[in-house]
């Protein structure tokens, strides 16, 4: 195996401590640090690896250092090729840097805030300008065999220790649950993971006490789904957050892997209510899903009861103020107003914002056309949630899941106008979503409010001037990893594979590549330029 380090700290002053983050390529390997050709021996421990740490007598923040891979025998198997510098003089210690990579931190070009933030107070291990790195340990066989059955739906979750390290954070669980988690990407080699803390033992990772590393397998830049919680946090809706992380079980490479936080209690107790200890008890939330017997969730009346719904595609996860054994109840009475509303009818703006956050469901909806999302509400009835908020007394709309999105999937007809957009799939019998029929195409004054947050969102951060610059940073920062991850052999998994490559990584900016058929920047330009012929402009 290759070594992975993660330079970590290193400490100066009239000593200095260094440190990296390392994964030896063999157990007998270690890591050290190189000042004015001095080699100094870093260690590790079961508490801290694969962190490496030493303190090193007369080095100050003047000093240049390199990292370095030693074997048994003292002699240096690998190294840095360049110089690492403190950018501040009067630092004492190093930040945890990771072996063989030359930045640590990106400072990201700013996007354009469109509508009023709605975003979370920043957290330490979600932080967008890192690159984390998560050490996970399992029994290997357990672990083996979780990864060789992915599609077993009745596997319980195994255990495992976690430990995070970014460049000033480092947070260890000793167990933790782990398992697989996604639908369509279990089909992969590459998986994607659900990581469960325990809550009950005070383990809440900086209040994210579920997270999930997605594998981001369709996308060859592996960031589109980043740029669309970016953009979401521009225009104002109420989304999960992403950072990068390298993921490494048993000291093994696993894979490059955006980590986010699941849609459950303690999303919408820091998101939807940031932070604030009213209400008492959470209202009711429901996830809404496509993927069994091409049931989608269209919101469509269905019947009175519970059992009128299936289950999987209407899943009640939180309770709030339904009966016990009629969990549907408060949902179904929104499906009944909506199947009673007359579009044609005025004051459907007033109608329909005492019952939802309209705003909030506009400017998804306006996301998940601009960004040709075909797995989402609009296209697909798939990957959202509904929040009945009980501080507003109104359901909130929550989209998620945003790896299908400019071209990714390169379905052909979702490059059009949005009138047009999906519009072959509503009309199938029975398949109608009738919170875009009735409110977005049918109703005037909503149409209208639609069309003006739309145009609003493409001349303010829609297009090339306010992304372009943020997407060439991303580009940049995490291009090593993406090479990473496309390097693993991941051939004795089950499952598909992609085949990208880091060419495609490039090329999937600025062009087509297999299976998607628009770079994000020219699908971008083609919104930008097509949207303000398509609203009238009133
Ligand atoms: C560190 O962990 C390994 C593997 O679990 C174990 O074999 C070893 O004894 C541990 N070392 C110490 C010092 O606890
Ligand atoms: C030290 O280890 C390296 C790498 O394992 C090996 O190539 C080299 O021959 C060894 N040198 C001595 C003096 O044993
Ligand atoms: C993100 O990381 C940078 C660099 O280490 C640090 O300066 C900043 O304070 C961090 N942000 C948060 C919210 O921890
Ligand atoms: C609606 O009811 C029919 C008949 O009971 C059922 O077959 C179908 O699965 C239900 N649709 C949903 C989305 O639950």
């Amino acid at each position: 195996m290759r070594p992975y380090l993660i330079p970590g700290l290193l400490v100066l002053a009239s000593s200095a401590l260094a440190g990296v983050v390392g994964f030896p390529d063999s157990a007998t390997d270690t890591f050290a640090v190189v000042i004015n050709k001095v080699i100094t021996p870093l260690t590790t421990t079961n508490e801290t690896f694969p962190l490496w740490s030493g303190t090193v007598a007369g080095a100050h923040a003047y000093s240049g250092y390199r990292y370095v891979m030693l074997s048994a025998n003292g002699t240096v198997v690998k190294k840095e090729s360049f110089l690492r510098v403190f950018t501040d003089k009067k630092a004492t210690s190093t930040s945890n840097e990771f072996f063989l990579r030359e930045v640590t931190q990106t400072t990201l070009p700013s996007i354009p805030q469109v509508y009023d933030s709605v975003r979370p107070a920043p957290s330490r291990a979600f932080n967008e300008s890192l690159i984390g790195t998560i050490h996970l340990t399992a029994d290997p066989a357990t672990f083996a065999d979780m990864v060789a059955h992915p599609l077993d739906d009745d596997r319980k979750a195994i255990k495992a220790s976690f430990r995070f390290i970014n460049a000033d954070t480092t947070y260890s669980a000793a167990e933790v649950k782990l398992k697989v988690s996604g639908h369509g990407s279990r089909e992969f080699k590459k998986l994607s993971l659900r990581v469960k803390f325990d809550e009950d033992k005070g383990e809440t990772f900086f209040d994210r006490p579920i997270i999930k590393l997605r594998s981001e397998t369709s996308d060859p830049t592996m960031f589109r789904e980043k740029l669309y919680f970016d953009i979401l946090d521009s225009i104002g809706v109420k989304t999960t957050q992403g950072a990068w992380v390298r993921v490494y079980v048993n000291g093994q490479p696993f894979g490059f892997h955006l980590m986010v936080q699941d849609i459950e209690d303690p999303f919408l107790r820091g998101t939807v209510h940031l932070g604030s200890s009213q209400p008492k008890e959470l209202g009711s939330l429901y996830q809404m899903g496509s993927h069994v017997l091409g049931l989608e969730a269209t919101l469509q009346y269905n019947g009175s009861l519970t059992a009128d719904y299936n289950p999987e595609i209407y899943s009640n996860q939180i309770l709030g103020d339904n009966p016990k054994k009629e969990p549907m109840t408060q949902l179904i009475s929104f499906f009944k107003d909506l199947q009673e509303y007359d579009p044609t009818m005025s004051g459907g703006i007033k109608f329909w914002n005492s019952r939802l956050d309209l705003d909030g469901y506009l400017r998804a909806m306006a996301m998940e056309y601009l960004t040709g999302n075909w797995d989402a509400y609009w296209w697909k009835g798939n990957n959202y949630f509904m929040y009945y908020n009980p501080i507003e007394a109104r359901w909130l709309f929550l989209p998620t899941d945003f790896d299908s999105t400019f071209s990714d999937g390169g379905l052909a007809d979702v490059l059009t106008t949005y009138k047009n957009f999906a519009a072959k799939r509503l009309a199938r019998k029975g398949k109608d979503h009738p919170l875009i029929t009735k409110l977005i195409y049918k109703n005037k004054d909503i149409n209208a409010r639609f069309e003006n947050i739309l145009l609003t969102i493409v001349k303010k951060v829609f297009n090339t001037k306010a992304l372009e610059a943020r997407i060439n940073a991303y580009e940049t920062m995490i291009q090593d990893e993406v090479k990473w991850d496309y390097s693993l052999d991941r051939s004795k998994n089950p499952g598909k594979t992609t085949g990208f490559t880091i060419t495609d990584f490039h090329k999937s900016i600025t062009g087509g590549v297999k299976g998607v058929n628009i770079g994000i920047k020219p699908w971008i330009k083609d919104r930008e330029t097509s949207v303000p012929t398509q609203v009238s402009t009133a």
